[in-house]
């Protein structure tokens, strides 16, 4: 256990930053919340091992207004620890975007920063292409301006347990905090033993005639809201169609949410963030294994009763209470992914059977590391699947939401339609994620399995809906309509395009001229998965599209990817390229986008008869410049 009662530290309490003690800051840039789990549960180890220091973490939009605020408070720092995540094409999370283009655009500022120790680590996956860009980006940058590097950027790997990366990182940072923290006196001390308490909400249940049920997540529909991640909008499913013809094995989903008088806006080349339900079956798997039924009504909240924050205020802000088990399973709970180590402590604790328990920590031990790589991450079990192989285990509510399930993300989709042709809908276009693991279950997504069975307004009036916002994004357009473009999306990166010649053809027909637009789509068979073939059609027939080039990967004795018809096109693109042109690539960026990253590398190499380094620098220009932009997960 803690050694002395955390939730004693609270904000409120704390002394005013001129008391003298030492003072670190631990920011978060976070999308799902692991970075913000790791900032806080750093900043709840580190006040239980120094007594001296005062501990913060701090989401890194809420830190500062404005650039000069940044500017202004960050000189005052003197020890500044940053977890930051790292997302599709190496971009920042949201809540990190404008400081990190802000401190990205500082190479004029000197070494302002001399006064500052700092240490970061990142969150991101190896995976992909651009692998913990923003924590390396920024960790270079914060020694550029001067500060002081206390440990080496920590490089946390998602794709494996990033857990491990996380405690390996603060087994390096501990020493140094020692130096930086401890009073002389106590170096003969040594560290206070530290146990991380499990996060538990506390947990009332409420009779069903007690309830004042009102549901606070989404915003009327009154036309001035301001929607986003925390405020969804309502919005119902007014079209849902299959793409894929019935010769595929496949699905990929067309849904249109009406947005119809919400006041809910967006632009072309925009995100949105979609909150699905988890299916039925699942959420019936998990009550049986909780053991409670369906309609048990209960609320959550993350103080105790006289307002003292739970675990030093680290835990999240609760779900929209009094609910239902049946609604809170179904909303707010992630049961689809693989358990954490931490989701393993916990279960432990309320494992009954001492064999359970003893098993579990083991997996979430460093003994364990292996096994819980073979028999959780490369088998790819579920946390229900897991809970299931432990039935003695039965966490109490509180514990289950706070540290076992993990909540349930939004999904983010590229926008396929153009407000200029749909103003009061948002089109998604969803591929289903539908297929074996493994240990033989059966993987749905849950989003994408939702889409597909949802039921649009043009079939009942009692049709589906969800909350949802948008994000933008910088995945525009030319500004000028008669700059020439490329467009490359195979699968349902097709999906901003769609938008783009949406918004192409609406220009036309209100008599603006257009650029050449080239669109490289890709599929496996025409007969099968050749998605919008007709609408295709009609931009090329209606000069919204001057060229559409498809490759078909399953239907000759080769394999015919995008990257390929762009090699055969390497002379017109080049020249597209050279007059000021765009390239748009927007799909798979484990595999496609870098692929076709490769192929324009050789394009502008052979076509511009350049050398490898300039070549590489013109491919960065056109990035800088913004006219290389891709939109890749
Ligand atoms: P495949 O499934 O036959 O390999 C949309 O998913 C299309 O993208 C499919 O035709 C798919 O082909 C193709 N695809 C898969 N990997 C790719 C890659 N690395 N580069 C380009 N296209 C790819």
């Amino acid at each position: 256990p803690p050694s002395r009662p955390l939730a004693a530290k609270t904000t409120r309490d704390e002394p005013d930053p001129d008391d003298g003690r030492p003072r670190v800051t631990v920011f978060f840039g976070t999308q799902t919340g692991t970075a913000e789990g790791f900032a806080k549960a750093l900043v709840e180890e580190a006040k239980a091992r120094y007594d001296r220091a005062v501990f913060k973490a701090v989401d890194l939009d809420d830190y500062a207004a404005e650039d000069a605020e940044y500017e202004e408070k960050l000189k005052k720092e003197s020890i500044a620890l940053f977890f930051l995540a790292t997302y599709g094409d190496g971009e920042p999370t949201d809540n990190a975007a404008r400081f990190y283009k802000w401190f990205s655009e500082g190479n004029e500022r000197g070494e302002w920063l001399s006064n500052l120790r700092f240490g970061v680590f990142g969150l991101g996956n190896r995976q992909y292409e651009h692998f913990n860009k923003v924590g390396k980006v920024v960790d270079q940058l914060l020694e550029e301006q001067g500060g002081k590097r206390i440990v080496p950027v920590g490089l946390g790997d998602d794709d494996q347990c990033i857990e491990d990366d996380f405690n390996a990182w603060k087994e390096l940072l501990w020493p140094e905090l020692d130096k930086l923290l401890r009073e002389e006196d106590d170096s003969s001390v040594g560290p206070t033993p530290y146990t991380a308490a499990i996060p538990e909400y506390r947990v009332v249940f409420v009779k069903p005639e007690d309830a004042t049920y009102i549901n606070k997540s989404f915003s009327l529909s009154n036309g001035h809201a301001v929607y986003d991640i925390q405020h969804p909008c309502r919005a119902n499913v007014a079209v849902r169609r299959e793409l894929h013809t019935s010769a595929s094995d496949r699905s990929c989903i067309h849904l249109e949410f009406d947005i119809a008088g919400t006041g809910l806006k967006y632009e072309t080349g925009d995100h949105v963030g979609v909150y699905a339900e988890n299916c039925i079956e699942t959420v019936e798997e998990a009550e049986k294994m909780l053991g409670y039924s369906p309609d048990t009504l209960f609320s959550i909240y993350a103080d105790q009763e006289d307002g003292t924050p739970l675990c030093g205020g680290s835990l999240p802000p609760p779900f929209p209470c009094p609910c239902t088990v049946r609604t809170a399973l179904t909303r707010y709970a992630d049961l689809l992914n693989s358990p954490k180590k931490s989701a393993l402590l916990a279960l432990a604790t309320h494992a009954s059977d001492s064999k359970e328990a003893e098993r579990l920590r083991y997996l979430a031990s460093p003994a364990g590391k292996k096994e819980y790589s073979q028999w959780i991450i490369t088998s790819q079990r579920s946390l229900l699947e897991v809970v299931s192989e432990f039935p003695s285990a039965k966490p109490p509510l509180g514990v289950f939401f706070a540290a076992i399930s993990p909540r349930l993300q939004p999904r983010y989709y590229s926008i396929s339609s153009s407000p200029r042709m749909a103003p009061t809908r948002i089109h998604v276009t969803c591929a289903l994620v539908y297929g074996p693991t493994p240990t033989g279950r059966i993987h749905k997504g849950v989003c994408s399995t939702w889409m597909k069975h949802s039921t649009p307004l043009e079939e009942s009036q009692e049709c589906s809906w969800a909350p949802i916002f948008v994000r933008q994004s910088n995945f525009k357009l030319p500004a000028d309509p008669t700059v020439p473009i490329i467009m490359i999306g195979p699968g349902t990166g097709l999906a901003p395009f769609r938008g783009f010649l949406q918004e192409r053809l609406a220009l036309k027909e209100a008599g603006v001229e257009l650029g050449h637009a080239i669109l490289f789509f890709g599929c496996r068979n025409r007969k099968m998965d050749f998605i919008y073939e007709d609408e295709l059609n009609n931009f090329v027939d209606t000069g919204a599209l001057s060229e559409l080039i498809v490759a078909f990967s399953r239907e000759g004795p080769t394999k015919e990817y995008v990257q390929h018809k762009m090699a055969h096109k390497a002379a017109e693109l080049w020249s597209i390229i050279s007059q000021g042109g765009y390239i748009y690539v927007c799909g798979d960026a484990k595999g496609m986008a870098r692929d076709v990253h490769r192929t324009l590398h050789t394009i502008v190499q052979e076509q511009g008869s350049l050398d490898n380094s300039k070549t590489e620098s013109y491919v960065k220009s056109l990035q800088m410049e913004g006219r290389y932009l891709r939109d890749v997960w």
